[in-house]
């Protein structure tokens, strides 16, 4: 058998022809040269500097990096929920300068409203807009049977599970119609069958509706089953270490995490995130003793 695993750059004709049609798209979201310090001059922390990244309209984006790369001060940079201390970040071609509703957000933890019913929460951005209850009910409607809900519009949050929490957090999010639905560890705290099942709901809904995500995530499994580009972050200054243009063709299933595309990125990837800690001098016996039993053996 042989065991060889190709190189994670070399794309089929079909992947790179998706890359090249989606490299012709227009730029929904530019960011340039970014760079966030936290704290006042003696005492500056650089979260993340040099970070550049063009997303292209219906792009599925990944980033992924060791904790404390920046990578959610990065979307909430993005989100208008934050001040980069230097560079821009472009929507559409206009500068960010704060949250708005072209800006769709799922985080990790539940952020539904928990005295409304599910279809209120949708609701609730939609009534903000200015839409009149009778259009915001239907469109809250519509965006829950999107992500299978719909038999739920009158349940409150608390009969719900952590999975279907996050679909409706999804449905609210997208019912504002945004440029870009920014998602941070959306389904880190769900078990790994419920994220599973939330990744493939979350395709099936970016298949349907027209728009670009940028989504964050620890899981590498998780990035090279969604993710068109992964943009891979280092530490220590945050910085982008790699871009790789996902080799793994759509639509993705779970059989192509047996494929010799999926095994070439998934080895790069750790190969970035997980680099190898041990020396070969772990069969010696460590300095550090808890015990003085004497029964050293070397
Ligand atoms: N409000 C803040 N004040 C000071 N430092 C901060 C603040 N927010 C984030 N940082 C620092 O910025 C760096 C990046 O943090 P951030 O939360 O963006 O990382 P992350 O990549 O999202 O990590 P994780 O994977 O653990 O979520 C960290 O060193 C963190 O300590
Ligand atoms: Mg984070």
């Amino acid at each position: 058998m042989n065991l060889a695993i190709p190189d994670y750059r070399q794309l089929s004709p079909a992947v790179a022809a998706r890359f090249e049609r989606i490299r012709q798209r227009p730029v929904i979201l530019s960011i340039q040269d970014l760079e966030k310090k936290f704290g006042t001059d003696g005492a500056t922390h650089t979260a993340f500097d040099n970070v550049s990244l063009d997303i292209h309209r219906r792009e599925f984006i990944c980033v992924i990096g060791p904790s404390g790369c920046g990578k959610s001060t990065l979307i909430r940079i993005v989100a208008g929920l934050d001040e980069a201390t230097g560079g821009a970040v472009l929507l559409d071609g206009h500068a960010v300068t704060g949250p708005g509703p072209d800006r769709g957000m799922v985080f990790q933890g539940y952020t539904l409203f928990p005295w409304l019913t599910v279809r209120a929460n949708v609701m609730f951005g939609l009534e903000m807009r200015g839409k009149d209850t009778t259009t915001a009910e239907s469109e809250a409607r519509e965006w829950l049977d999107m992500v299978g809900l719909g038999k739920f519009e009158h349940a409150y949050p608390h009969e719900l599970s952590g999975g279907m929490k996050q679909r409706v957090a999804i449905a609210r999010a997208l019912a504002n119609e945004p440029r870009i639905l920014i998602m941070d560890e959306p389904f880190a705290a769900l078990d790994a069958q419920t994220r599973c099942q939330m990744q493939s709901y979350l395709l099936q809904i970016w298949k349907k509706v027209d728009v670009t995500i940028l989504f964050i995530t620890h899981d590498l499994e998780e990035a090279a089953y969604l993710a068109d580009r992964i943009v891979v972050m280092g530490a220590n200054p945050g910085r982008v270490v790699e871009f790789i243009e996902n080799p793994v063709p759509r639509p993705r299933s779970a059989a192509q995490f047996l494929t010799a595309e999926y095994l070439s990125l998934k080895a790069r990837l750790e190969e970035l995130i997980h680099p190898p800690t041990e020396t070969g001098e772990e069969d010696r016996l460590p300095m550090v003793k808890l015990t003085n039993v004497g029964d050293d053996v070397e």
